[in-house]
């Protein structure tokens, strides 16, 4: 392997190297959401109010993080990225309320901030452009669309075609796309050692812990998927 504590230590490596390894590296941690949910569990597919929910809760807090950005990041790329980031995650909201009550799910009284996961507290402790980059948009919105991928093979097997489309064709190539802008912006912006080593750390925490609430998710509400921001 070319990466590697003994390496890294050596000097920063080219931007675009370093969001490589780091991006073999989260697949690590991302590989178990690969795998296909088991939809033969009993009344896995027939919960879709829970999982909308959780699937707005992420959309919701995607948003208000990127958001609360814009106004504090002076690297003008790594602006604009949060901004659109925040736009896009707003609209998926909008889409998914919108389908979920067509479909009878009532969000009355649903407050989506109410209590903040500790994904979204964790990335409220980020201060440096880089860390946010690297957390929001570099591993969190990685982690988010493989969610989605596992969310719509259950949206199309329990026959949700409105919400699948939507996951289809909107939300999931939108958290492709809001990774892909991370990546590129990371890659200019995380130049010297410390910054290199401060952003994996800062994407490997963040799946673990995004990981953990899923964990905790599938017991407590017993769900077979998390969807994603
Ligand atoms: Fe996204
Ligand atoms: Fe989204």
């Amino acid at each position: 392997m070319a990466s590697g504590p003994q390496n890294v230590r050596e000097g920063p490596m080219g931007g675009e190297r370093f969001v490589d390894a780091l991006k073999v590296e989260m697949e690590a941690k991302l590989a178990k959401l690969n795998t296909d949910p088991s939809l033969t569990e009993a009344g896995g597919t027939a919960k879709l109010a829970p999982l909308v929910k959780m699937a707005l809760k992420n959309e919701m807090e995607a948003a208000i993080i990127a958001a609360e950005w814009v106004a504090t990041t002076p690297e003008v790329d790594a602006r604009i990225a949060f901004a659109r980031h925040a736009g896009d995650e707003a609209r998926h909201y909008e889409l998914i309320a919108e389908e979920a009550r067509r479909q009878g799910v009532s969000l009355e009284g649903y407050d989506a901030l109410d209590p903040p996961s500790p994904v979204l507290t964790y990335l409220r402790t980020l201060t440096t452009t880089v860390d946010r980059v690297a957390g929001a948009l570099v591993a969190r919105e990685e982690m988010g669309g493989r969610r989605n991928a596992q969310f719509l093979k259950v949206l199309d097997a329990a026959g949700h075609e409105g919400l699948a489309r939507l996951y289809r064709e909107v939300i999931n190539p939108d958290e492709q796309r809001h990774h892909q802008s991370g990546c590129a912006v990371l890659a200019r912006l995380a130049v010297t050692l410390e910054e290199q080593e401060s952003a994996r750390r800062t994407a490997l925490r963040l799946l673990e812990i995004g990981d953990q609430v899923r964990t905790t998710l599938m017991e407590k509400m017993r769900v077979i998927v998390v969807p994603g921001c």
